[in-house]
């Protein structure tokens, strides 16, 4: 045949880019990194965030324990070195969303500032936005919406964030969501305005 090993279409010699996924999505693409404690409210944040968005016409994913901790990340533990990998893929798999143009809300206790750090230098800087989702340990084992912290004081997990396993204060985040002071509605809604004016092309 003529044409064969010719490209004969060739737009597919040109591949899409970032921008033109942008451009078909009317939106910026952005990783929204909520770190904080568990129980501290960041994965109800993040649903909620991820309705709002879509109710104004916004494509995101959200990323957390449930999909990544079950599937992708299955094999890792709490261990530092552990914690340190499951955040290494978290960020490059946000990596991959941010070529296809889509808002990435990520929810991981992401606990220490090394952590966070490594996440933005893969990540990168313009496209990250650190949040912090805040509440006082107490309230949040008040709170003990898994009961995991009753079983970290009995010394049945080790390694609990907060507990035996430490916490750090994140003092890079571009924006603390104070979920003990606000409610839910309030809280999504802080982070939806800040978030806003980042998103749209
Ligand atoms: S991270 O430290 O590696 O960022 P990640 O956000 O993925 O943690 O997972 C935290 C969730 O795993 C918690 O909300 C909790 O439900 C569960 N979990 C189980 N064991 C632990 C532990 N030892 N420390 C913290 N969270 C734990």
């Amino acid at each position: 045949m003529k044409d064969q090993g010719k490209n004969i279409y060739p737009v597919f010699d040109q591949i899409l880019k970032r921008s033109d996924k942008e451009q078909l999505l009317k939106q910026r693409s952005k990783v929204v990194w909520m770190t904080g404690l568990s129980g501290a409210g960041k994965t109800t944040i993040a649903k909620y965030l991820d309705e709002a968005l879509y109710k104004k016409g916004y494509l995101a994913q959200i990323l957390d324990g449930d999909n990544i901790r079950s599937g992708i990340n299955s094999n890792l533990a709490f261990s530092e070195d552990d914690r340190y990998e499951n955040i290494r893929r978290i960020a490059e798999v946000s990596k991959l969303f941010i070529n296809c143009g889509i808002i990435i809300i990520n929810s991981f206790i992401s606990p220490t500032e090394e952590i966070r750090k490594m996440a933005l230098e893969i990540i990168g800087q313009e496209n990250f936005i650190e949040v912090f989702i805040d509440a006082p340990i107490e309230v949040c084992e008040q709170r003990d919406t898994k009961g995991l912290y009753a079983r970290a004081r009995k010394g049945e997990i080790k390694n609990f964030t907060g507990i035996n396993s430490p916490f750090e204060f994140p003092s890079g985040a571009d924006i603390t969501i104070n979920t003990d002071k606000q409610g839910i509605e309030e809280s999504v809604n802080e982070l939806l305005d800040y978030i806003l004016p980042k998103i749209q092309l």
